[in-house]
C-alpha cells in the first residue's frame, strides 16, 4: 500500500501538464500509465500523416513552449518529441503499465483508496491519496456502433486509431464510416495510396480550412462568437462553394458556437473535399445493412468493399472504475458540471481533458487544478 498526497491517473498530455504544474509548486505526486509509455494515444493510436489541426499558440502544455522556429501546424512526430522533452525538463516520472481499476472514497480516512493493476508483475497494487486527478481523456476506449450484418461481412474492419497509412490498401475498396477530422483525413489518405475509397457522411458538417479555424479562434478572444461564425462560414462558402450536391450540408450553428455548446469540431479539410468534388471519393449516406462483402446505404444504393474503417469515434472509461462518481460523471464519464466548472468534484477530485476543449482546454483545467490544490494545502498548512 502507497499513500501518496496527489496521484494522477493518466500520462497523455493532461496528466504530465498537470505533473510538471505540481512540481513548480513542490507538491509531491505519482502518476501512472496502463500503457508503456507517455501520450499513448500520439504515439501509437494516430496515424502517420496526422498534424495538429491547431495552431501551435493554441496547442502548448503549461510553461513549455514549442522551439521557435517550429512550423504553425505541428506534425505527429514533432509533438511525441515535445513531449519527451517536456517529460525531461520537469522530470516526470509516470509509472507505466500501472492501469487503475477500481477507486472508492474512504468516508472515515478521508482518503481515495484506489486498487491499480501492475501490468508487468501481474499483481494488483494500492494506494490512497488525498486528490486525485483524472487524466484518462475523452478517447479511452473506441465506439464502433452497431451496424446491422457486420459480422458477415468478410473483410478486414478497423478502427481509426489503429489505421496508420493508406499504403497496404492499395487497389482495395474501402468504406470509411464516420465523417469528423480522422474519417475525413483517413478518406483522403486512403484515395492518395491509389485505394478506391468511400465516405458515409450522415450528418451536416462544418468544413473549414485550417486558417479559418487559426483566424476564428484567434478573433473569438475579442469578438462575439456568432460574429465570427458568420465570418467563417462566408469565407468556408467562398473557398468550398455549395457542397450540398456532393451531399455536404452545413449545420445551423456556427463552427465556433457548436464547439463551444456540443464540443463538436469543425472538420479541417486536408484535400478530402476537392477529390470528392473530382468523384475520387465517394459520399454515400447512412449505412442500413450489410452482406457480406455487400454494404447497403440509405438510398438504396448496394455497394461491394474490401475493408471498413470506423472512423466513428471514442468513449471515455473513466466512470467504470470511478465509484462516487456523483460529483463529476455522468454515464458517459463525461463531466456533469458544465464548462468552465467541470474540473472540479468533491473531496479533492479533479479532471482535466475531458471537457472537449482540446489541449488548450486542457492548460487551463491544469492551472485551474492546480492553483486549487496548492491554495488546499497552503491552508492545511497554516
Ligand atoms: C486523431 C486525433 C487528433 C487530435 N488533434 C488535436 C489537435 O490538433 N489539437 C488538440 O488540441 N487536440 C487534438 N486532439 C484531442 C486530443 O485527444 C488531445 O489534445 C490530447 O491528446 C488529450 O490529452 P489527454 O491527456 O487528455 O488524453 P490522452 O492523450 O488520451 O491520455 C490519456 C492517458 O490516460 C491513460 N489511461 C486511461 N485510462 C487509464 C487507467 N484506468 N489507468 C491508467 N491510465 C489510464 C491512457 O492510456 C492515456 O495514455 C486529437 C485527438 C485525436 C484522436
Ligand atoms: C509498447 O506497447 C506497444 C503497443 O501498445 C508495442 O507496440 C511496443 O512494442 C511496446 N514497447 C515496449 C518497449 O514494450
Ligand atoms: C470504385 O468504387 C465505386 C463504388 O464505390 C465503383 O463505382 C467504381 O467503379 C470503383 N472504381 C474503380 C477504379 O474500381
Ligand atoms: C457512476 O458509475 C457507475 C459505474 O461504475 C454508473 O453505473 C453510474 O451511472 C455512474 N453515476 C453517475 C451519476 O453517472
Amino acid at each position: 500500500m502507497e499513500n501518496v498526497t496527489m496521484l494522477i491517473v493518466g500520462a497523455g498530455p493532461a496528466g504530465l501538464a498537470t505533473a510538471a504544474c505540481l512540481s513548480q509548486f513542490s507538491i509531491s505526486h505519482v502518476i501512472v500509465e496502463r500503457e508503456n509509455c507517455s501520450g499513448s494515444l500520439w504515439r501509437h493510436r494516430a496515424y502517420d500523416r496526422l498534424k495538429l489541426h491547431l495552431g501551435k499558440e493554441f496547442c502548448e502544455l503549461l510553461h513549455m513552449s514549442y522551439p521557435a522556429d517550429a512550423t504553425t501546424y505541428i506534425p505527429k512526430n514533432m509533438f511525441v518529441k515535445y513531449l519527451d522533452d517536456y517529460i525531461e525538463h520537469f522530470n516526470i516520472q509516470p509509472k507505466y503499465l500501472t492501469s487503475v481499476e477500481s477507486c472508492i472514497y474512504d468516508n472515515d480516512k478521508k482518503c481515495w483508496s484506489i486498487k491499480a493493476l501492475d501490468m508487468a508483475k501481474c499483481m494488483t497494487t494500492d494506494f490512497t491519496t488525498q486528490f486525485l486527478v483524472m487524466a484518462t481523456g475523452e478517447n479511452s476506449a473506441e465506439n464502433i456502433p452497431m451496424v446491422s450484418g457486420l459480422q458477415s461481412f468478410p473483410g478486414e474492419t478497423i478502427h481509426s486509431r489503429n489505421y496508420k497509412s493508406g499504403e497496404r490498401f492499395y487497389g482495395k475498396k474501402v468504406l470509411v464510416i464516420g465523417s469528423g477530422n480522422s474519417g475525413m483525413e483517413i478518406a483522403y489518405d486512403l484515395a492518395s495510396h491509389g485505394a478506391n475509397s468511400s465516405i458515409v457522411i450522415r450528418s451536416p458538417i462544418h468544413v473549414m480550412t485550417k486558417e479559418l479555424i487559426r483566424l476564428g479562434m484567434t478573433l473569438a478572444r475579442h469578438l462575439p462568437l456568432h460574429l465570427v461564425d458568420n465570418l467563417l462560414v462566408m469565407g468556408a462558402n467562398y473557398i468550398f462553394g455549395d457542397l450540398s450536391r456532393y451531399g455536404i450540408t452545413r449545420p445551423k450553428l456556427g463552427p465556433m458556437s457548436l464547439k463551444s455548446r456540443t464540443g463538436r469540431s469543425a472538420v479541417i479539410d486536408v484535400g478530402t473535399v476537392g477529390l470528392i468534388k473530382k468523384g475520387i471519393i465517394k459520399v454515400q449516406r447512412e449505412v442500413t445493412n450489410i452482406k457480406g462483402r455487400t454494404v447497403e446505404f440509405q438510398c438504396g444504393n448496394k455497394v461491394s468493399f474490401d475493408a471498413i474503417v470506423f472512423a466513428t469515434g471514442y468513449k471515455s472509461t473513466t466512470n467504470i472504475w470511478i465509484k462516487n462518481n456523483e460529483s463529476m460523471l455522468n454515464e458517459n464519464g463525461m463531466p456533469i458540471k458544465e464548462y468552465p466548472k467541470h474540473w472540479k468534484g468533491e473531496n479533492g477530485l479533479y479532471c482535466t481533458g475531458l471537457a472537449r476543449t482540446g489541449l488548450a482546454g486542457i492548460a487551463m483545467d491544469v492551472k485551474n487544478i492546480a492553483n486549487d490544490i496548492n491554495d488546499m494545502i497552503g491552508s492545511f498548512s497554516n
